[in-house]
């Protein structure tokens, strides 16, 4: 899993699966972009990467902006020369929308709607579609989403948030059959719990961290790093008959049906 002399590009870099994303792919040689919305987080990732030996470039990118996505692939190419990998993994809600996110389907906050359709989604299919005349030109790439396993499954009270992974999931599909000609895969991870900031939030609310552990057969969340051994190996030629696929990383969370076991042992 090398990407000597590969360009990748992260968005969301500055923390959680991004971050450990960036990290990996420079360990492995690769120049790295790191993108973020908080510019002091993608510099920190930057600047941690170039203190180990490698190379990256910060650069401030707000997923909600369709010019800052346009900008930050020209950048890239501007700073390192082509584009290799694209990694779209950027999400948040932003703090005034936090406490209107749980809902139920009635209940759907527009803003909250809207808001994770454009950076969940929306982002994703304007950065591919920035990226895809750059990969073909150059003869392929490889671009890795991160969708999640509620994009392949309903979660209670966030809809909008399924809605857009499973846009993530299908858009990843789309991507691989109309460009693997160009030899460009698309592929998608599917996390399940993953010990990060955004997941973390959630935890506030009492009894929720407990039952999340409760509900994935490995005990366990899962950790940023190991997202990003499957996102490394998506993008790497070690894939590279792979193409469409949303894998999954759960611990095993969505391997089982819900019903619970007769089993008292
Ligand atoms: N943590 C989980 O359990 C989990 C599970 C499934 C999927 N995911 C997905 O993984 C991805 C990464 O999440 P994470 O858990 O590492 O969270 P995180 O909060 O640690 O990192 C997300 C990063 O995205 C950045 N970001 C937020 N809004 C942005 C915007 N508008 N423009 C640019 N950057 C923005 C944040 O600043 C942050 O650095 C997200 O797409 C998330 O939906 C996470």
């Amino acid at each position: 899993m090398r990407f000597d002399a590969k360009v990748c590009l992260v968005t969301g870099a500055g923390s959680g699966i991004g971050r450990a994303t960036a990290i990996g792919f420079a360990q492995r040689g690769g120049k790295v972009v790191v993108s973020d919305v908080n510019g002091n987080s993608a510099e920190e990732v930057a600047g941690e990467i170039a203190a180990a030996g490698g190379t990256a470039k910060a650069i401030v990118a707000d997923m909600a902006i369709p010019a800052d996505i346009a900008a930050m692939v020209a950048r890239t190419v501007q700073e390192f020369g082509r584009l290799d990998v694209l990694h779209n993994n950027a999400f948040g809600v932003p703090a005034a929308l936090r406490d209107k996110r749980l809902a139920r389907v009635a209940d759907t906050d527009q803003a909250v709607w809207d808001y994770t359709i454009q950076v969940g989604l929306t982002a994703v299919m304007q950065a591919t579609k920035a990226a895809l005349p750059i990969m073909r030109q150059q003869g392929g790439g490889a671009i890795v989403n991160t969708a999640s396993i509620s994009g392949l499954f309903a979660d209670y009270g966030i809809t909008s948030y399924n809605v857009m992974k499973a846009g993530v999931v299908n858009l990843t599909r789309g991507t691989a059959i109309e460009y693997a000609r160009y030899n460009i895969r698309c592929n998608c991870i599917c996390p399940g719990a993953i010990d990060t900031p955004l997941l973390q939030r959630s935890f506030s609310i009492p009894g929720f961290a407990d039952a999340t552990r409760a509900a994935i057969p490995m005990g366990r969340l899962g950790r940023p790093e190991e997202m990003a051994n499957v996102v490394l190996f998506l993008a790497s030629d070690l894939a590279s008959y792979v193409t469409g696929a949303a894998f999954v990383a759960d611990g095993g969370l969505t391997a089982q049906t819900g019903i619970p076991t007769r089993f008292t042992d």
